[in-house]
């Protein structure tokens, strides 16, 4: 009697240890899903609404004296509406989601090419440059439909075909290709003015309305520090001495400044040289302290 009455007890404590265990592990996932699942899900919504933005009708307005100089030439719509190009993005994006990236798809290319566009605008290079930076920060992540790997130089030949198909000149492609071919930070230079524009573009685009990984639980280091980032502005100032400043709001809580630039040292670099190859200083702001 006793004897059964000992593995009873025993059994007990054993389901009751092993209950409680599993309670202390799943707690804290919980909480973490709850608290942060809303703000993703308001992240995914702000995303959605500047896809539609981005990608409405005009995105910039066409400068008057481009379209009356060539009113035939190839324009951001058009590159942006060529079946190829909705199909390589759509697919890149699907692939490094599956991979765990974070968003490469409509919103990065849209905002890319917008940022540099501006970029060009604000310090006074040519229309049709501002436009050619437009299309290759849209064009610049599509390679990543084939692969990861050098997927700026896959890319560049993907980027090719859909201009010459619209009948772009070829001075124009070469210039196009040569800006997606080295926005890569491991193998890219600002080899021009248009190149210059798509690294300082791409690199800035850190938000939390990237991730795509939507159980906080699981985040990697790219997920937090996007996560972590509320709030990211590329200040183009051109009066007196020309300079660009990286703006950026991070929520210390998810993610610390040491995290931001473990993952993104490289990236600010490369951003600081191609700041100075369009005649401008490259400073960086984190929650409105200079740290560059
Ligand atoms: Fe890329
Ligand atoms: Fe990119």
């Amino acid at each position: 009697m006793n004897q059964r009455n000992d593995a009873h007890i025993a059994e007990t404590a054993e389901q009751i240890g092993q209950s409680a265990a599993a309670d202390l592990g799943a707690r804290p996932k919980d909480q973490m899903r709850r608290t942060v699942a809303p703000k993703i899900e308001a992240a995914v919504a702000q995303r959605e609404a500047l896809v539609a933005e981005l990608t409405s009708e005009p995105v910039l307005g066409v400068p008057a004296e481009v379209a009356q100089e060539d009113p035939n030439r190839v324009t951001i719509t058009r590159v942006r509406n060529h079946p190829h190009t909705v199909a390589y993005l759509k697919n890149a994006n699907a692939n490094l989601k599956l991979i765990g990236y974070t968003e490469h798809g409509r919103r990065h290319a849209g905002l890319v090419g917008h940022i540099a566009a501006n970029v060009l605008r604000r310090l006074g290079f040519p229309a049709r440059e501002i436009e050619l930076a437009e299309i290759a920060g849209y064009l610049h992540d599509i390679g990543n439909c084939i692969n990861r790997e050098q997927h700026g130089q896959s890319g560049a030949l993907l980027a090719k075909d859909i201009m010459f198909d619209l009948g772009m000149p070829i001075d124009e492609v070469i210039l196009v290709m040569g800006a997606v071919g080295n926005h890569e930070e491991e193998r890219g230079h600002a080899v021009s003015t248009i190149a210059a524009a798509i690294i300082l573009a791409d690199k800035s685009d850190v938000h939390r309305s990237r991730v795509q990984n939507a159980d906080p639980t699981t985040f990697d280091i790219h997920d937090r520090v996007n996560y972590a980032a509320t709030r990211s502005f590329l200040r183009v100032d051109s009066n007196g001495e020309r300079r660009m400043t990286l703006e950026l709001t991070i929520d210390t809580e998810m993610a610390s400044v040491m995290d931001y630039f473990e993952i993104f040292l490289s990236r600010m670099v490369m951003c600081r040289r191609a700041a100075e190859f369009l005649g401008a200083r490259f400073g960086l702001h984190i929650n409105e302290v200079a740290v560059l």
